[in-house]
């Protein structure tokens, strides 16, 4: 996720913000930059890959100003590049900007820019816009300008902008993009994240919605959206900067669980046109593909496949075509059968996973057209795809895998969604039946994570077990796979998923008093038969913790505890069912002190085979 850093004061900027920088290194980022006014000029270097990189190329002393900003990218518009990197200067280099967020309506202001002004852009990044837009506004007020600019500008960012004219300041502005300003002594910070100020500062202000700031060595002005000033409380910040960094949130997985209703969000919404039809930019792949297709397959690794056994079953419904999902480091080896009449979706959050990267390009080899699901732009998975959907989940840190997931599942429904009415196998009514049920899941995993303390009670009850099976029908057979790999990945309990109607097919014979079983019902359709099921499981001494969506209570006589999910239609509850499972592996694993963010013998990314 981008950082930004800026310091206005008498010393060495580069020095700071190369500093805040790096704190802002767990994060993840693909690539930094600087820019200091020089000798009535901006001076701007930045490097992809590491900010070890950056500082081998910014030289000595003469490379230095008392003001600055900084930024880390993780791509969104356009690869991981030299070029793509910020700071993104006018064009004659007299403003710089570092921009996090979304210039939604960068292409309007792109083309009128290049036509009205001539323009030329050296990126491919939506930010770059910005700082010709303030350049051309520029007549010696920096604030004035940004204003300017600010009003030409649709999307969620915070953006920090320096002048070579006005080489003691720093102006800032937040719209739906953290923005946080230090108060030193002689000097003050800008930054996107508490983390890059603490070294030097602890009293902050928080920036607020629609708010501009202008900062010089001795004072912090903050306006509002009518350009009053605004006067704000400073907030002492007492957290230790481990702290800061998981924003008071005691591990990066329960912040990531947390984050799930904004990735869920800015997934749907990037691809969703204001008339609810699915916006494809980037995508190639034609209403001819589509129905050329006999076939899709879904090959990923881990929780990415767990995604892909739901995208399994909302492919068939809605687009009504045959999909396969295999686990990669099989698909690679079993001479799968592969054409060009066949569709194959690769799901990978860090975009980079061995095994998943050798399926693509096996199939990619005997004809079939790539499409990925990716959270990294510029990944190679992404790279070697003829088509990406992105997931917007930022940077995932955990080890296990939540937000990746949640937005993963929403680039099933999309695609799903998209062919499905592309070939005619769905109806308007259906269709938009589904899109509204999926624009509701944001605030309904929020009100899901609103009862966390409920399910941190159940965690104190059970985190003892030895072994705890998840069962479920139809789509909650696949999120109960995710939900077992969730709790033995962190908390190193024994743990078996198995389709609810399978388990009397060998699997009961390990059900007695000791066992804990997790069972999902959230689909209305199969819900009797997941209630035999439990009874089943519950006459051979299993307990049960249910999950079921709210009003469907008669779980309630079969279970010794439920968990109730808000209702939704049934082909979008996994969205919903796993968050409960996330938690409870979570807090589980807290119970049993294990060390949650970084579990033992895994790595966030397997780059090997
Ligand atoms: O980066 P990827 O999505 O390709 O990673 C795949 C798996 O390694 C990953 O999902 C793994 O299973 C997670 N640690 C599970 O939480």
């Amino acid at each position: 996720m981008c950082g930004i850093v800026g310091y206005v004061g008498s010393e060495h900027a580069k020095e700071k913000i190369i500093d805040g920088l790096k704190r802002l290194e767990y994060r993840g980022y693909d690539s930094a930059g600087i820019a200091l006014p020089v000798n009535g000029k901006i001076e701007i270097r930045k490097h992809v890959g590491e900010i070890k990189n950056l500082e081998k190329i910014i030289g000595g002393d003469d490379y230095d100003a008392p003001v600055g900003i900084g930024h880390t990218r993780w791509a969104t518009h356009g690869a991981p590049s030299d070029i793509n990197a910020h700071p993104h200067g006018n064009q004659n280099n007299s403003v710089a900007v570092v921009h996090n967020g979304i210039i939604e309506n960068y292409q309007e202001i792109r083309e009128w820019l290049q036509r009205e002004y001539g323009v030329a852009f050296k990126s491919e990044t939506d930010s770059e816009v910005i700082a010709h837009l303030i350049g051309i506004y520029y007549d010696g007020d920096l604030l004035k300008a940004v204003n300017k600019a600010v009003e030409d500008m649709r999307g969620a960012y915070a953006i920090a902008v320096i002048a070579a004219d006005e080489p003691d300041k720093i102006v800032a502005v937040r719209k739906d993009a953290p923005l946080v300003a230090g108060i030193g002594k002689g000097f003050n910070l800008i930054a996107s994240d508490i983390p890059a100020l603490l070294k030097y500062v602890r009293e902050v202000y928080f920036i607020e919605n629609n708010e501009t700031v202008v900062l010089t060595k001795d004072n912090i002005d903050i306006y509002d959206e009518k350009g009053r000033k605004v006067k704000r409380e400073v907030f002492h910040v007492s957290w230790d900067a481990d702290a800061a960094e998981k924003e008071g949130y005691e591990h990066f997985m329960l912040k990531e669980i947390h984050e799930q209703p904004k990735g869920i969000q800015d997934t749907l919404f990037k691809r969703l046109a204001d008339d609810n039809s699915i916006n494809l930019d980037g995508i190639t792949m034609t209403k001819e593909d589509i129905e050329n297709f006999n076939k899709v397959y879904i090959v990923a690794c881990g929780t990415a496949y767990h995604a892909g056994l739901v995208g399994k079953m909302v492919i068939e419904k809605m687009a009504e075509i045959p999909v396969e999902t295999d686990i990669a480091s099989e698909f690679r080896y079993r001479d799968p059968f592969v054409d060009d009449k066949t569709l194959f979706i690769a799901i990978s959050q860090s975009g980079e996973t061995q095994d998943t990267l050798a399926a693509l390009r096996e199939a990619k080899a005997k004809g079939a057209r790539i499409m990925s699901v990716v959270n990294v732009v510029g990944s190679s998975v992404a790279r070697e795809s003829d088509d990406v959907f992105y997931t917007w989940a930022g940077p995932e840190i955990a080890v296990a895998s939540t937000k990746a997931y949640t937005t993963q599942l929403i680039c099933m429904y999309l695609i799903a969604l998209y062919m499905g009415k592309t070939k005619g196998a769905i109806d308007e009514d259906y269709y938009n039946l589904i899109i509204s049920e999926l624009k509701a899941l944001p605030d309904k995993v929020a009100a899901i994570l609103e009862k966390e303390k409920d399910i941190e009670k159940l965690a104190k009850k059970y985190y003892h077990k030895e072994h705890i099976f998840f069962i479920g029908r139809g789509l909650d057979s696949g999120v109960s796979y995710e939900g077992s790999l969730k709790l033995k990945e962190i908390s190193y309990i024994h743990s078996f998923a198995i389709a609810a109607g399978e388990l009397k097919h060998g699997t009961i014979a390990l059900m007695d008093p000791d066992t804990l079983v997790v069972a999902l019902a959230t689909q209305d359709f199969l819900y009797e038969k997941m209630v035999s099921n439990i009874v089943e499981v519950r006459s051979r001494g299993a307990r049960i913790v249910g999950i079921a969506k709210e009003g469907k209570n008669e779980i309630e006589k079969v279970s010794d505890e439920v968990i109730y999910v808000p209702q939704c239609i049934d082909e979008v509850t996994p969205v919903l069912a796993v968050v409960p499972l996330q938690l409870l592996a979570y807090f589980i694993a807290k119970e049993r002190e294990c060390n949650i963010d970084k579990p033992k013998n895994l790595a966030k990314s397997v780059t090997v085979e």
